[in-house]
């Protein structure tokens, strides 16, 4: 059960102080890459990740939304990342599974909302994290799509039954009412941007987030 801040919500301009602001109370960072075609929004790269790897202990979890995550991949095992998710919408991601285990990395998998879990279920054997959209990438604070509960209910029972070790993570649109839905549906890793770094006590709001989806 763990809880991963999206620095996507923070102040870029104070990233090291909002990391520190978290870091005694979540497991994971949560890093939002965005190149403007995968998704409608430009964000952060793996220039941004190797400045943090030496600012921070915390476990860095770059969920890329990009097009071209082969041309990318090496720059981020070398920044410093400690998984690379990638989308399944993408086509065969076993490729890049490879690369990404040749570079030590753990490896993530993720699907948007309307992509079918049928989509994932080829690859689980082979996946460390499992990662839900919950809302239509691209931008923080949007609303939470209820329907997703339904795939991290299937995805939770199967994991179980086959005794796999991949973890099962939820990203959007994650809050104080939303959590205790996801947590019960069987997500281990919970992704908050807004509704950690859009509060006054970042550290204070991850805590809450872990206490009431996990009572
Ligand atoms: C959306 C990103 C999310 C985003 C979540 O494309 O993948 O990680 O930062 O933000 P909130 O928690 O505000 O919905
Ligand atoms: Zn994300």
């Amino acid at each position: 059960m763990k809880i991963a801040p999206s620095i996507l919500s923070a102040d870029f301009a104070e990233l090291a102080n909002e990391v520190a602001r978290v870091s005694a109370d979540v497991e994971l960072l949560h890093v939002d890459v965005m190149d403007g075609h995968f998704v409608p929004n430009l964000t952060i790269g793996a220039p941004v990740v190797a400045c943090l790897r030496p600012r921070t202990d915390l476990y860095l979890d770059c969920h890329l939304m990009i097009d071209n995550p082969a041309d990318l991949l090496d720059d981020f095992a070398k920044a410093g990342a400690d998984s690379c998710t990638i989308h399944v919408e993408l086509g065969d991601p076993r490729p890049l599974f490879e690369r990404m285990r040749a570079h030590g990395m753990r490896v993530g998998l993720t699907l948007n909302p309307e992509t079918a879990f049928d989509a994932v279920v080829p690859y689980l054997e082979e996946i460390d994290i499992l990662l839900f959209m919950s809302v239509h990438p691209g931008f923080g604070g949007q609303a939470f799509i209820p329907e997703v509960l339904d795939k991290v209910r299937a995805a939770r029972q199967l994991v179980d039954e086959r005794s796999l070790s991949v973890e099962l993570e939820i990203d959007g649109g994650i809050n104080e009412e939303t959590a205790p839905l996801a947590a019960a549906a069987g997500a281990d890793i919970l992704v908050a941007g807004s509704a950690i770094f859009g509060t006054a006590d970042p550290g204070a709001a991850a805590r809450r987030l872990r206490a009431i989806a996990w009572p």
